[in-house]
């Protein structure tokens, strides 16, 4: 059977200058959630875009139904929550490596009724999770170094994948699996298969020569099986 997931097109390889078209044209296509990639410059070593660019997809969001998955890669996330609820964030996942007060976070995220999630870089042991995994709704399986669109996926994020399924389904929760990184559609298939629930992907379907149109549709092509 061909395994099921979502997808999540990340904005980072949109083109900007039409930010507003080409997400409303991922939505057309069938996006599951819109991926937003905010970085500080310290947390990763590039800077992207804060609450202002969330804003400015709100009202989009709010007339497709299609949720805002915002990825805070971010030091000190604590201090930018309220900012990014009030842009319309409908999930927001902040970094396990990024938090000293880890468990307040999430309980911030919730109390400002937004869905918490909680990232993971690749060389960060899954035992980092444990406490908190029946508490979150999400969790963010890196499998590239976070930073930047378009690098390969690291082969080992799928064993990874596959154990933090087993931590979930051994009683750790109702969260679900996001992958974020290097995601294809020729790999698609087999990272659904390790047991990740939705798929980000960024270069794949803002990126190349096709049309986002039909990068969505490539990726459809694999759930389907045809
Ligand atoms: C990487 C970001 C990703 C990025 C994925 O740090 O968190 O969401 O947009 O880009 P691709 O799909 O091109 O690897
Ligand atoms: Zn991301």
């Amino acid at each position: 059977m061909t395994p099921q997931f979502q997808l999540a097109p990340s904005i980072l390889s949109a083109d900007f200058s039409q930010l507003g078209a080409q997400v409303a044209e991922a939505m057309a296509a069938g996006a599951d959630y819109i991926h937003v990639d905010v970085m500080d410059g310290h947390f990763v070593p590039n800077i992207t875009i804060g609450p202002l660019v969330v804003k400015s997809l709100q009202l989009l969001s709010q007339e497709t139904g299609v949720p805002l998955d915002v990825h805070l890669m971010i030091e000190n996330p604590e201090l930018y929550l309220e900012d990014f609820a009030k842009a319309g964030a409908n999930i927001l996942s902040v970094h396990v490596e990024a938090t000293v007060h880890l468990h307040r976070v999430i309980q911030v995220i919730r109390d400002l009724g937004m869905k918490a999630g909680v990232a993971i870089n690749p060389a960060t042991p899954l035992v980092m999770l444990e406490e908190v995994l029946p508490l979150v709704d999400q969790i963010i399986i890196m499998s590239v170094n976070p930073g930047f669109g378009g690098q390969s996926y690291i082969p080992e994020s799928s064993g990874r994948i596959s154990r933090l399924k087993q931590m979930i389904e051994a009683g750790g929760g109702t969260a679900v699996i996001e992958v974020d990184g290097g995601v294809k559609t020729h790999n698609a298939a087999a990272i659904a298969a390790a047991g990740a629930d939705i798929l980000v992907a960024g270069s794949a379907v803002f990126g190349g020569d096709q049309s986002i149109t039909e990068n969505m549709m490539d990726f459809r092509k694999v759930v389907s099986g045809k």
